[in-house]
């Protein structure tokens, strides 16, 4: 579903620039199609929900080195895991990480579902997070819709319809360019674009992997993209 190549030019870019984050695979992993382990992949994803990648990573190396399955971090102590987790905010988000690792210690194994389904079952575990995961963790083509992602969309594609009332097109627009090809590389690909080149103010489009396609690079409106429905 990606007639331009749109989705092999980010995946070279991604090959060349992708940044080192503890819950991803190194390069010669990523080149001999090695998965990242599920649990880490859904426990940094939990924990990107409201938080930066700078704000996370020692969070994230604390939870691992501490409880490196899931099967351990089911068996923690509330008050344990609470006190690990402490500075990231947003406290529902570590009760429902304790639940999910209890569900799936006990009742599945020890093993994360792979599919988008069975992962928006879990608790914590919303439509965002459900498809990051089986997309990263699994290879599976789901859209990951993200702010990142949903300006590189309203860009790329020059739409000045404002959020919130442009998500379903930016959807859309998102699940066309989805490949078949290592689609969790693809999806981290955009959020990485989003982060460091496409950003909300000033991006650098000198430097973009889609700066020939993109057609609000070519009207002169990326910075004032996306438009925001005023609250
Ligand atoms: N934000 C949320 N998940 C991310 C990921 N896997 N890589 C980069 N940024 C992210």
């Amino acid at each position: 579903a990606d007639p331009g190549g749109l989705s092999r030019d980010i995946l070279d870019w991604y090959d060349r620039q992708a940044r080192d984050m503890p819950w991803r695979t190194g390069p010669a992993d990523r080149a001999a199609g090695v998965r990242p382990d599920p649990y880490r992949v859904w426990l940094s994803e939990v924990m990107l929900q409201q938080t930066t990648v700078a704000a996370v990573t020692d969070y994230f190396q604390r939870f691992t080195a501490r409880w490196p399955r899931v099967e351990d971090l089911a068996a923690a102590e509330d008050a344990d895991v609470m006190a690990e987790w402490a500075g990231l905010g947003y406290y529902a988000r570590a009760r429902n990480l304790l639940k999910c690792a209890r569900v799936v210690a006990q009742e599945l194994d020890g093993t994360f579902p792979d599919s988008y389904e069975a992962l928006l079952k879990l608790p914590g575990i919303g439509p965002y997070t459900a498809a990051a995961i089986a997309s990263i963790a699994f290879d599976r083509p789901e859209t990951v819709l993200d702010g990142n992602v949903e300006r590189v969309m309203a860009r790329l594609h020059d739409i000045h319809e404002p959020l919130p009332g442009s998500k379903p097109l930016l959807k859309d627009r998102a699940a066309e360019l989805t490949p078949e090809v290592r689609p969790g590389c693809y999806a981290q690909a955009v959020m990485d674009l989003g982060a460091t080149i496409c950003t909300p103010k000033s991006p650098a489009c000198g430097i973009c992997p889609w700066r020939e396609p993109c057609a609000a690079r070519i009207a002169g409106t990326a910075p004032e993209l996306p438009k925001k429905t005023p609250k």
